[in-house]
């Protein structure tokens, strides 16, 4: 038996069949087209999604022997997508989490005393990052559509619905409580979409998809529309809750950190809703067939692989994101210079939507060596600004995964940084692996947690050496220019 996890990301899709022992049999990977109208502005084209995901599926599906028993699926979280009911269209492009476009509707919404009940009630905080602004930009910008959504023709969503709807053919409107709980519309207290809420985004509830379990039949793929497979779909979680899942953090306690186009830190919590009072969200985590929830405290930071992807395509400093690692290796450290890679905002724990990234510390002896260092030092701090706010100063052990957790000079400052362990899994995949433990759980292809846990293998730990506690204090100096409240 196996399971097929599709992961939607912001830049690409990555499909996986994975065995019963949890080892990835064959992989498909298809990457769409980024669109940046105005400065600050992030767009997809929800058709260049479905295609991505049919290609990356097919080819997974080809490098596969037997056809799996069913469908997992993670996502971007937070983008907001919008998509005709019947021909599943999209009459225009989504916006993505990482838009800007919405800090004045925040702003008039802080103004207007709102930020202390939207916090109460979903355990987020009022930024652009979030679906439901999105969802009032669209109102007011986009009229036409707008009208289809408070008619009933068009649906709102997030990519995990939208997907869903393409792969049942318009069968099923649903979403999880994972992502959920990142729109600003759901209640964490009390598990569903918060009317108050809606009204305050003037999004209309019936437009909204069904909140469903995290695992268990949530639905079937319509043959004429996915590759003439005909299979449940079993599993479904926002991407950084499925790298929780696929790490088995399954403690209360456990912290993960995925590296990716940003980094996001995760720690379980529980059945407990933790607030945190220094800039942490609280959002679920899973929700099982039983109804009973995992909540997690998360650590959202925006930028991180992405500054390595802009040394290499904005700069032309690198020709490859992995050879940021040979060149960073060629000086001992970063001379002095300390990057802020503040280039969508500041997320966590910091939240300021128009900081701009900064460079210091530069001399006529600063190399590209040196700026690429510090770039990989950033991402360092950044997770540890982080973890530092989470656990209260120390992290018994920092579970690693995401593309640039193949970066081993990382890995180890980030373990220095720390002054704890960094523990990196053979599969680093994880956010696809964790929709397919999802899924897999759902079906029946694994029958309880413990034996997932097995599955999980450790490939090294990077254990901390010497903390440089000067150079971080440099960078909190830099990060204080770049947001000075
Ligand atoms: O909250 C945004 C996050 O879900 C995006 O993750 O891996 O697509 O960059 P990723």
């Amino acid at each position: 038996m196996s399971v097929l996890a599709i992961d939607a990301g912001t830049t690409g899709v990555t499909a996986l069949v994975v065995s019963e022992n949890g080892q990835i049999s064959s992989k498909g990977y298809e990457e769409f087209a980024q669109h940046f109208p105005e400065p600050g502005w992030v767009e997809h084209n929800p058709e260049d999604i479905w295609q991505a995901t049919l290609s990356a599926c097919a080819a997974a599906l080809r490098g596969a022997g037997d056809p799996p028993s069913c469908v997992g699926i993670t996502n971007q979280r937070e983008t907001a997508v919008v998509w005709d009911r019947r021909t599943l269209a999209a009459p225009r492009r989504a916006i993505v989490w990482q838009d800007r476009r919405t800090a004045g509707v925040c702003e008039r919404l802080r103004s207007a005393g709102h930020e202390p009940r939207v916090s109460e009630l979903t355990g987020l905080r009022l930024d652009p990052y979030f679906t439901a602004t999105k969802m009032a930009w669209l109102a007011k910008h986009d009229p036409g559509v707008w009208a289809g959504v408070e008619s009933g023709n068009v649906a709102v969503g997030t990519v995990d619905s939208y997907l869903i709807a393409r792969l049942t053919a318009g069968g099923r409107h649903v979403t999880d409580p994972s992502n959920a709980s990142r729109t600003l519309l759901y209640g964490l207290r009390s598990g569903g979409w918060e009317p108050e809420l809606c009204e305050l985004f003037g999004v209309p509830e019936a437009a909204l998809p069904e909140i469903v379990p995290n695992h268990g039949p949530l639905g079937r793929t319509d043959p004429a529309a996915f590759l003439g497979l005909e299979l449940p779909i079993s599993g479904v979680a926002g991407d950084q809750q499925a790298a929780l899942f696929g790490q088995t953090c399954f403690d209360v306690g456990d912290v993960k950190c995925t590296y990716g186009t940003g980094s996001f830190v995760l720690t379980n919590t529980g059945g407990e809703i933790v607030r945190s009072q220094s800039g942490l969200l609280t959002t679920v985590a899973w929700q099982a067939p039983s109804g009973e929830r995992t909540f997690a405290l998360e650590g959202s930071i925006f930028v991180t692989g992405a500054a390595v992807q802009w040394l290499r395509d904005g700069l032309g400093l690198i020709g490859t994101a992995p050879e940021s690692e040979a060149v960073a290796r060629t000086v001992p450290d970063s001379g002095g210079v300390v990057f802020v890679p503040a280039l969508t905002g500041l997320g966590a724990p910091y939240w300021d939507p128009r900081a701009r990234g900064l460079i210091t510390g530069i001399t006529r002896g600063t190399t590209r060596a040196h700026l690429v260092r510090a770039t990989l030092e950033a991402i360092a701090y950044e997770v540890r600004d982080v973890v530092e706010v989470m656990t209260g100063g120390t992290v018994p052990v920092l579970k690693a995964d995401g593309g640039a957790s193949a970066n081993d000079l990382l890995m180890q400052f980030q373990a220095d940084q720390l002054g704890a362990p960094v523990e990196r899994p053979v599969i680093q995949e994880t956010t696809a692996l964790g929709a397919a433990f999802l899924a897999g759980l759902g079906a029946g292809v694994w029958g309880s947690r413990a034996e997932l846990r097995q599955t999980w293998q450790l490939e090294r730990r990077f254990e901390p050496g010497e903390r440089d506690d000067a150079a971080y204090e440099r960078w909190r100096a830099a990060v204080r220019l770049v947001s000075p409240t």
